[in-house]
């Protein structure tokens, strides 16, 4: 997608740094900050500290990382060694360890030798896989969308609302949800997204910046308001993201989203969730029970991060000093409440067998199941 004219990623191998660089999120959206990726150490900390985020750009990340991690000691033990390291910075997107698993699983059949260079061609597959598979989601979106507007049939905007950022700062490009946007709005369907700020870190803010920055009609809302919005006849359609979805088809995704699926049901609004197949966790079937929930920094909640008149960024603290908060970072969503998921390969409902029927060559055998 574009930055001020100019085609970007959110990270990119550059040759001739032999390194990959990043959009430290972080900033976003006050300032555009590179950040280029050295050490081990750094991805560890881009991944954990939120520089990088978005669960399939953490599991691109992290095969970057692993790469390195090949260059410098492509031995069994550092190999292991690089896969605890960084599966250790993120507990809840599935991403992170899909792409660990798969870069361990291709590499260690290999000679030392090849590994360095197998490894870096792997990130790179893994990487445009991952702006592939999100293209593909932004198709079998479009026609949700464009169904809506149909109905609708007067030419009005078709009002969606969104949770988080699903964007293309949280993938490769495209993003997830953002990407039945993106091509919803180049083929020319009038749209409207209503933006959930979704604190703790606001990365609504980062949506804003996407669609204001593609010219897509959007306002900032706060999280409380969907609800409302909807029983007034506002929002056409919710589409979020997903962190990591179960084989049964619950959704966790940012904390907030539980509570937008009950408005969505209650109003009888369509709640769609985009999810790349690297997303889904097979092993896992009931994802309230099972699903680790990240708790993050106190410091997310009792501040607040912006930019002041003079254009610099300030954290302001918003709680009495020394309040106790808590801040566990996603929520799931049972499947009972999602109307459908928009993968690379279509939509299917939110079950087991809607899963399997687009999955079958990834879907556990009917006998690994008992
Ligand atoms: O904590 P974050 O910002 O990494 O959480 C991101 C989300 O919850 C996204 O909705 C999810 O990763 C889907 S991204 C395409």
């Amino acid at each position: 997608m574009k930055v001020d004219g100019t085609p970007y990623r959110s990270l990119w191998w550059d040759a001739d740094a032999q390194a990959v660089k990043i959009i430290d999120q972080r900033w976003l959206p006050h300032d555009f900050r590179i950040e280029q990726l050295n050490s081990l150490a750094d991805y560890a900390r881009a991944i954990k500290d939120m520089h990088v985020r978005g669960a399939p750009l953490i599991g691109a990340t992290a095969a970057y990382g692993m790469a390195l991690a090949m260059r410098l000691d492509p031995s069994d033990a550092a190999l292991q060694d690089c896969w605890d390291f960084l599966h250790q910075t993120r507990p809840t997107a599935i991403n992170l360890r899909w792409a660990l698993d798969r870069c361990r699983a291709r590499l260690v059949a290999l000679p030392l030798e090849r590994r360095g260079p197998e490894a870096l061609a792997l990130a790179h597959e893994i990487a445009e896989e991952d702006v592939e598979i999100n293209r593909r989601i932004g198709v079998n979106g479009l026609q949700l969308i464009q169904q809506i507007a149909a109905n609708k049939g007067d030419g009005s905007p078709v009002r969606l609302l969104t949770h988080c950022n699903a964007g293309w700062l949280a993938t490769v490009d495209w993003g997830t949800a953002t990407s039945p946007m993106y091509h919803a709005h180049d083929a020319g369907v009038a749209l409207h997204v209503w933006v959930d700020e979704t604190r703790p870190r606001n990365q609504g803010a980062l949506t804003a910046w996407e669609l204001g920055s593609h010219g897509i009609s959007h306002q900032y809302i706060t999280d409380n308001a969907g609800g409302h919005l909807m029983q007034h006849g506002l929002v056409d359609m919710v589409i979020t993201g997903t962190d990591r979805t179960t084989r049964q088809g619950d959704v966790c995704n940012k904390i907030g989203t539980y509570l937008k699926a009950l408005a969505a049901n209650d109003n009888n609004i369509p709640f769609y969730v985009a999810l790349p197949s690297p997303t889904i966790d097979w092993t896992v079937r009931d994802g309230v029970a099972e699903i680790p929930i990240e708790d993050r920094p106190a410091e997310e909640i009792s501040h607040i991060q912006g930019s002041s008149a003079t254009g610099d960024i300030a954290s302001l603290q918003v709680t009495p000093v020394g309040t106790e908060v808590a801040n566990p970072a996603f929520d799931v969503t049972p499947n009972h409440l999602v109307t459908g998921l928009i993968t690379e390969r279509g939509v299917c409902a939110a079950s087991e067998a809607g899963l399997a029927s687009l999955f079958p060559d990834l879907a556990p055998s009917a006998a690994a199941q008992v």
